[in-house]
C-alpha cells in the first residue's frame, strides 16, 4: 500500500512546478491491484497542457513539412486563466506571456523571412523562458518540443 503510494508521490513531482506545492492536486486511487491517478489541475495548468498537446502535433506537421493548424484562440485563455493555488498572476507572467502569444502567432505567418522551424522554436524558446521563472518543473518536458 505505502510502496504505491510512493510511486504516486514521484509522478506528482515530475509534472509539477516543484515538490512541495502541489501534491494536493493529485490523488492516488488503489482499488485492489489496479492504481489510478486522478488529476486535479488548475484553469491554468489545463491550457498549459493543451498548449503542450497543441505544439507536439504542430512539431510534427513542420517536420513533415505540411502544417494544417491555425492559431489556436483558446491559447489566449492564458491572459485570464486561474492558477493552481500556490500560484498567481505577477508581472514576470504577464510580460511572458504576451511575448509567448506574439511569438506563437508568428509561427502562423505566411509573409515571414525567418524560417518556419526557427518562428517555430521561438515559440518554444519563450514557454522555457517564463518557465525558467516561474515553473521549472515541466522543462525537460518542454525541451522536447523543441525542433533540433
Ligand atoms: C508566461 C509564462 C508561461 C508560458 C509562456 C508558458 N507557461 Fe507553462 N506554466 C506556467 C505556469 C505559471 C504554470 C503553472 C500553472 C498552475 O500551476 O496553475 C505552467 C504549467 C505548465 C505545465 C504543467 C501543467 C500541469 O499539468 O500541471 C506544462 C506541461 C506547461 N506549463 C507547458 C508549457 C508549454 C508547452 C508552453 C509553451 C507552448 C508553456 N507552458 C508556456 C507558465 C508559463
Amino acid at each position: 500500500m505505502l510502496k504505491y503510494f510512493g510511486y504516486g508521490l514521484v509522478l506528482v513531482l515530475m509534472f509539477s512546478c516543484n515538490s512541495s506545492e502541489s501534491t494536493d492536486k493529485k490523488t492516488t486511487i488503489i482499488d485492489g491491484s489496479e492504481r489510478y491517478e486522478v488529476y486535479q489541475g488548475s484553469e491554468m495548468a489545463n491550457v498549459m497542457r493543451g498548449m503542450h498537446a497543441f505544439n507536439l502535433q504542430l512539431k510534427k506537421e513542420i517536420e513533415s513539412g505540411k502544417v494544417t493548424t491555425e492559431f489556436p484562440e483558446e491559447f489566449l485563455k492564458i491572459h485570464t486563466a486561474e492558477f493552481s493555488e500556490s500560484k498567481s498572476r505577477n508581472a514576470t507572467f504577464d510580460y511572458y506571456s504576451g511575448k509567448f502569444v506574439d511569438a506563437q502567432k508568428l509561427v502562423f505567418t505566411e509573409d515571414s523571412t525567418v524560417s518556419l522551424t526557427e518562428r517555430y522554436n521561438n515559440a518554444i524558446n519563450l514557454c522555457i523562458s517564463c518557465h525558467q521563472r516561474e515553473c521549472t518543473g515541466p522543462i525537460p518536458k518542454i525541451k522536447k518540443l523543441l525542433i533540433k
